[in-house]
């Protein structure tokens, strides 16, 4: 990525490889996000997105390299260290509670354990301020996502588009310094991808930094500050939007292009 000396770095990746068997899923992958930017993996079905996603946040253990998060090295982290670190992800297939409302859903994901009994207990009036709070995050999450019509539906019966803009309010329940998204826009209607798309670059101007994988190009060039582009394992090209949207190697590898 392009930094300036200046340029605060929230994340750093360095040669990480990942294999399973003889499928070298990650191959010596290098990339950056500076804090407060929007960062894009793109690239074709199987080209190791998800599974550097894996590495990325300790739901899976690196074979090489080194990983960096606000100046801590993380690559032999827990996933739930690194979570606490305040770097949370989305999987590609969202998770949740199928069978709670999406409201409930935002509310069990804002939930945090010094909320619960002590607090419950001794410090009612406080832990009821805090309950207020965390509602109030939840329904304004809920407007801004477009789904107050489905506010008290099961996840379980929400189209994939739906469920995918409520994993994506989950996370932001726990305020986050640093966000992963695999394929945010996948099933989400024209219309979502707009609101989407707004939600992420109202995180950045809050200077969030946020690293997203998707298949929609227009999403990824409209919000993205910097794009690497995968292939069978590795990082083939990098550059800003406008330089990727051009680039012959992205349209052959990426698009399918013969030219
Ligand atoms: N747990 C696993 N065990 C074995 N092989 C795996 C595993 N996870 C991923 N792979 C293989 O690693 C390669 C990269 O897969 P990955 O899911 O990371 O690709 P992707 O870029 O996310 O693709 P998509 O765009 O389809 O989501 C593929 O060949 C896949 O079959
Ligand atoms: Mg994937």
């Amino acid at each position: 990525m392009s930094t300036s000396s200046t340029t605060e770095l929230a994340f750093s990746a360095h040669n990480v490889s990942k294999s399973f068997g003889g499928v070298q899923a990650v191959d010596s992958v290098s990339l950056q996000a500076a804090k407060g930017t929007i960062t894009a993996v793109i690239g074709p079905n199987g080209a190791g997105k998800t599974s550097l996603f894996n590495v990325l946040t300790g739901f899976d253990q690196t074979d090489t390299g080194e990983v960096s998060l606000f100046g801590d090295r993380i690559e032999r982290e827990p996933a739930w260290k690194i979570a606490r670190k305040g770097m949370v992800r989305s999987f590609q297939t969202p998770v949740g509670f199928p069978l709670l409302s999406v409201w409930e859903n935002l509310m069990a994901a804002g939930a945090k354990e010094s909320e619960s009994l002590f607090r419950g207990l001794f410090q009612r009036s406080r832990w009821l301020k805090l309950e207020r709070e965390t509602a109030l995050r939840a329904d304004t999450l809920i407007d801004e996502l477009g789904l107050k019509s489905v506010k008290d539906q099961r996840l379980e019966d929400l189209t994939a588009g739906q469920t995918k803009l409520v994993d994506f309010a989950r996370l932001l329940m726990v305020q986050p310094r640093m966000v992963l998204l695999d394929e945010p826009a996948a099933g989400v209607a024209p219309n979502g991808i707009g609101r989407l798309a707004d939600q992420v670059t109202d995180l950045r101007a809050r200077g969030i930094t946020l690293l997203i994988i998707d298949h929609n190009i227009q999403f990824v060039f409209a919000v993205s500050d910097y794009v690497y582009v995968m292939a069978e394992g590795r990082v083939v090209v990098s550059g800003t939007p406008d330089e990727i949207a051009v680039h012959p190697m992205v349209a052959e590898i990426y698009l399918g292009s013969s030219k």
